[in-house]
């Protein structure tokens, strides 16, 4: 199916998608005064694509219409105003039968067709690699759609930073220095799980900005006998406390990466990687040792002010990009610039940390472990 787009663009809508990220709320605050200045009505869809394929659920259409005062002192806010889903996916949408199993249809030219409906010239979509993934497959079939990067991981290609990864990593940094006193003063090791599915970007910023000593990451797979090297090494020199760093993602040479559960029509939940690394360094070094979890803290509270700007930044970008007759592309942070990149481009593969850049070098310089 293939929509029509509409050669003049008079009412547009943005939607959040996936898991939250300071700054959210600043970049619908940007597309909404921009569009207003190009005299385009704006409308919020409820709750990622669920106010379009579930209206029932909501008061009116599940659309929300939004002017100058809707966006009114938001932009320190965290959370998304929208809401957000990491459910519904709309090319893999959860049905179930009358027996209660569960199978999964693409309802996409459903979407199509409401956006047609609502008489919606085009959509400004803020998410991670799958919400641009449903973006990229939007504009195939016809709609005006811009993708705007969004994740506290950082792990989307194509753009040198995603909004949100810089708030993560300062309230990650702000706990491992907190971390730092009471593992001093008890002579423990301190293991702390940050985010970072399949990237290690949150662990890699955080830990050398806080000064660990061990950092586990996914793109790493590690090996505890070098860590417990480290820790021997660090006894020697009379520093008989420890801090690590583990990402969600970070799996063993010999194992897999820890899963909380598998639920369908979700992505698998890591977790647990922290308390398993804590329980085998405790039995093989024989100290006293703590794990904290930093998970859905580092998603929460008020963008840090790098956040804000990249996020009005984008927000902006991407109402011009639409009244430049763009669509299929995401904005991207390419300093000092704001570019535009191909959707296709952006989600066709992850954006991993390069083993030699030169964080990952300065981190070896300092004497920090891998696990390797
Ligand atoms: O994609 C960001 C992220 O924070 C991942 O690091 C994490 O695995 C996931 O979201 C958890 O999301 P939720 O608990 O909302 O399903």
């Amino acid at each position: 199916m293939s929509a029509r787009l509409s050669n003049k663009i008079e009412r547009i809508a943005i939607c959040t998608g996936g898991g939250d990220a300071p700054g959210l709320n600043a970049v619908i605050r940007a597309v909404v005064l921009a569009a207003q200045r190009r005299k385009w009505e704006c409308y919020g869809i409820r709750d990622g694509f669920n106010g379009l394929l579930l209206p029932e659920r909501y008061r009116g259409n599940g659309l929300i219409r939004l002017d100058n005062e809707a966006v009114r002192g938001i932009t320190h806010l965290g959370g998304t105003i929208l809401g957000t889903t990491n459910r519904n996916n709309p090319l893999h949408f959860p049905i179930t039968d009358k027996d209660g199993n569960v199978s999964e249809v693409d309802r996409s030219d459903e979407l199509v067709h409401a956006f047609q409906l609502h008489q919606l010239d085009a959509l400004i979509s803020v998410g991670g690699d799958g919400s641009l993934a449903i973006a990229n497959v939007l504009a195939q079939k016809g709609l005006r759609v811009i993708g705007v990067p969004k994740t506290i991981d950082n792990d989307l290609d194509r753009t040198v930073a995603t909004f949100g990864f810089d708030t993560a990593v300062s309230f990650a940094t702000e706990a491992l220095d907190r971390l730092h006193t009471t593992a001093e003063s008890h002579n423990r090791i301190m293991v702390v799980e940050v985010m970072g599915r399949y990237a290690g970007w949150i662990a890699l910023h955080a830990g050398v900005a806080g000064t660990a000593d061990v950092i586990l990451i996914p793109e790493i797979p590690f090996d505890l006998n070098k860590v417990v090297e480290k820790i021997n090494e660090r006894e020697a020199n009379e520093r008989k406390f420890t801090i690590v760093v583990v990402a969600e993602g970070a799996k063993p040479i010999d194992g897999d990466i820890s899963l909380l559960g598998t639920e369908i029509g979700h992505a698998e939940r890591l977790g647990g990687i922290g308390a398993k690394v804590a329980v085998e360094l405790a039995q093989m070094t024989n100290k006293d040792t703590r794990v904290v979890v930093l998970g859905h803290l580092l998603r929460g509270g008020s963008p840090t002010p790098h956040d804000r700007l990249l996020s009005l930044r984008f927000g902006a970008a991407a109402v011009r990009a639409l009244a430049e007759g763009q669509s299929g592309i995401m904005v991207a942070l390419d300093p000092p610039t704001v570019n535009y990149v191909p959707l296709e481009e952006a989600t066709s593969r992850m954006k991993n940390v390069p083993l030699d850049c030169d964080t990952m070098l300065t981190a070896r310089e300092v004497g920090i472990c891998f696990g390797d």
